[in-house]
């Protein structure tokens, strides 16, 4: 799939280089006059939408058969919008921000980002993942209930100053921003983790700092789905800033770069307009910010930079409202094995269609396998996890 709309986008530049030359300068010998008008014209046409494309067009809308309207995405990209001052305003830092060398550090440091009501089940499970590796992360906890109960020296006085944090509302955003900003204070931390309560690392610390150390984008889940639990969500009144065919889904928990971490501290603008027009209950629609801000705005602003997956394995095959819940039970050196060896991502439309997309998880360039963390593992599950964590991250 991939490869095909490389291919297109190809056929597309190739295209657009080859038919002027040929045909707007023909010779008036070949053809009736209005075979050449019209294919001038066509000419001219295609011309105006590869020098003025609006600012997500991309090539592939114009060829990829399937999930979109070629006319329907292409047009608006001719007829180019006024920008708004803020959004100049925005483009201009957000631009400068991703082209400006990172900080290089002595000694970089990965920033692990709890966000939990109060005390996190598997501490002792994360001690032992971040034993003796000291000074190769730090550890930051927004609790917005209660204060934890600490099982791990590591997570001792890392909490940041918390807030309400109601599920399916902004305030889900607000902390993630202040997990970050804090994190940002360090100059050391290059990559950002988000990590739920229910959250478990799937192999070893030196495994996972060199997978997100070393990789050249943030896995941010980024995906578009027509139906109803994606741009069914979507409100016009979030125009005309962000649109319909710009509209993404994706799961909440993220992996971003120092750059990325600062452009989401910087946005105000799509902010105000996830905040304003994509809660629950809005003009009818159940719309939730966790869902669709991040995998919009880094679609809008830098689609190249994210992998498009989410480094954290979540099992959503039981297609209930909430992902499977591990129990004791259910966990085995199997079932994590199996979890660790997948190296493909799959996003299902929630539309009738049920088109399911498969792409390889590329890291680098590199076929590799998807997954670092995964959830949602109940808190009985501690004992046999502790119990087999050398064996199943040490593959
Ligand atoms: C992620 O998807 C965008 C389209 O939204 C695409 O331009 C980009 O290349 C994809 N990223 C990777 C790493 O494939
Ligand atoms: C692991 O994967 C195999 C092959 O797909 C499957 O048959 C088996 O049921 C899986 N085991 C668990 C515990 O999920
Ligand atoms: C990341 O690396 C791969 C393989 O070298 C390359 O194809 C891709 O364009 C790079 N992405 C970015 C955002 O630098
Ligand atoms: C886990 O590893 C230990 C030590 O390497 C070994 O003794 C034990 O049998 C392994 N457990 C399983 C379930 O494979």
């Amino acid at each position: 799939m991939y490869r095909s709309k490389m291919k297109a986008s190809d056929a597309w530049h190739l295209g657009l280089q080859v038919m002027p030359v040929h045909h707007c300068h023909p010779h008036p010998s070949k053809g009736p006059v209005w075979i050449i008008m019209l294919v001038c014209l066509i000419s001219v046409f295609l011309i105006c939408g590869y020098i003025y494309p609006s600012p997500s067009f991309s090539p592939c809308y114009l060829f990829s058969s399937r999930g979109c309207n070629p006319l329907a995405d292409w047009i608006p990209a001719i007829s180019t919008r006024e920008f708004t001052d803020d959004e100049i305003a925005s483009q201009v830092v957000i631009r400068e921000i991703l082209s400006s060398p990172v900080v290089q550090s002595e000694n970089p440091r990965i920033a692990f980002m709890f966000l939990t009501p109060g005390t996190l089940p598997f501490e002792k499970l994360w001690d032992k993942f971040f034993d003796g590796h000291e000074g190769k992360f730090s550890v930051y906890v927004h609790a917005s209930r209660e204060k934890p109960v600490h099982h791990s020296k590591y997570f001792i006085d890392r909490e940041i100053r918390s807030d309400k944090v109601i599920w399916g509302q902004i305030s889900m955003i607000d902390a993630e921003k202040r997990l970050l900003a804090n994190a940002l204070k360090d100059p050391d931390n290059q990559h950002f983790v988000l990590l739920s309560d229910s959250c478990v690392p799937l192999h070893n610390f030196d495994y996972v700092y060199n997978y997100l150390i070393y990789t050249n984008v943030s896995f941010i889940d980024s995906f578009m789905d027509p139906g109803p639990h994606g741009n069914g969500r979507y409100s016009h009144r979030m125009l005309p800033e962000v649109s319909k065919k710009d509209f993404r889904k994706g799961a909440q928990w993220f992996t971003m770069k120092r750059q990325h971490a600062l452009i989401v501290i910087a946005d105000n603008l799509y902010y105000s307009k996830f905040q304003n027009y994509c809660r629950p209950g809005m003009d009818g629609l159940n719309c939730y910010a966790d869902e669709h801000y991040l995998p919009t705005f880094f679609h809008m602003n830098d689609p190249g930079g994210i992998a498009n997956w989410s480094v954290t394995h979540v099992d959503w095959s039981e297609r209930k409202w909430h992902p499977k819940s591990y129990t004791a039970r259910d966990v085995s050196l199997e079932l994590l094995r199996n979890i660790t060896s997948i190296d493909e991502t799959v996003h299902v439309t929630s539309d009738e269609m049920h088109e399911v997309q498969i792409k390889p998880c590329l890291w680098n360039g590199v076929k590799q396998p998807c997954y670092l963390f995964a959830r949602k593992f109940l808190p009985d599950t501690l004992e046999i996890l502790m119990r087999t964590f050398s064996n199943y991250t040490n593959i």
